[in-house]
């Protein structure tokens, strides 16, 4: 049987460590840091728990998200396509650190690309 997404990506730690480095970088630029203004720690944490229950699901892991719909969690914060781009951008730069292949980024970014119209209010 052929490797899943996650176990290609290298597994539930591989991901954690990608989501905790994406979480880093977005927090960190100016354009995006208004998202997670007003999130404390804990929010925080919970926040990067539930992603990286997303991911390892959606990728085929052995993890169950148990967090709220796209589309309802991100409505009304008024996400736009730039922000979009500037968030997959850090993704990218992320992947290319951690020596991700061209292939696999481009299976993960197919994946995220499957949920950005919940994600972005205003294209
Ligand atoms: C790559 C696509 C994305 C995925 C997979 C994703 C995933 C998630 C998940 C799993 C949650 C938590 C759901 C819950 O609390 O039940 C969440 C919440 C949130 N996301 Fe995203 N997200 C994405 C893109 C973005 C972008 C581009 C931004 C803004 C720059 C963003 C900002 C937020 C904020 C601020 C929350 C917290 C909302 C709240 O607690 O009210 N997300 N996201």
């Amino acid at each position: 049987m052929a490797a899943t997404l996650y176990e290609r990506l290298g597994g539930y730690d591989a991901i954690a460590a990608v989501v905790d480095s994406l979480m880093v970088r977005l927090g960190d630029d100016r354009r995006l840091a208004k998202y997670f203004a007003g999130h404390g720690d804990d929010s925080k944490k919970r926040l990067r728990q539930l992603q990286v229950d997303m991911i390892c699901q959606a990728t085929g892991g052995p993890c169950i998200y148990l967090g709220r719909d796209m589309l309802v969690v991100h409505k009304g914060l008024g996400i736009d396509g730039i922000d979009w781009q500037t968030a997959i951008t850090h993704l990218i730069g992320v992947l290319d650190s951690f020596n991700v292949s061209d292939e696999l980024q481009k299976e993960v970014l197919r994946l995220l690309n499957s949920i950005k119209s919940d994600v972005v209010e205003k294209p």
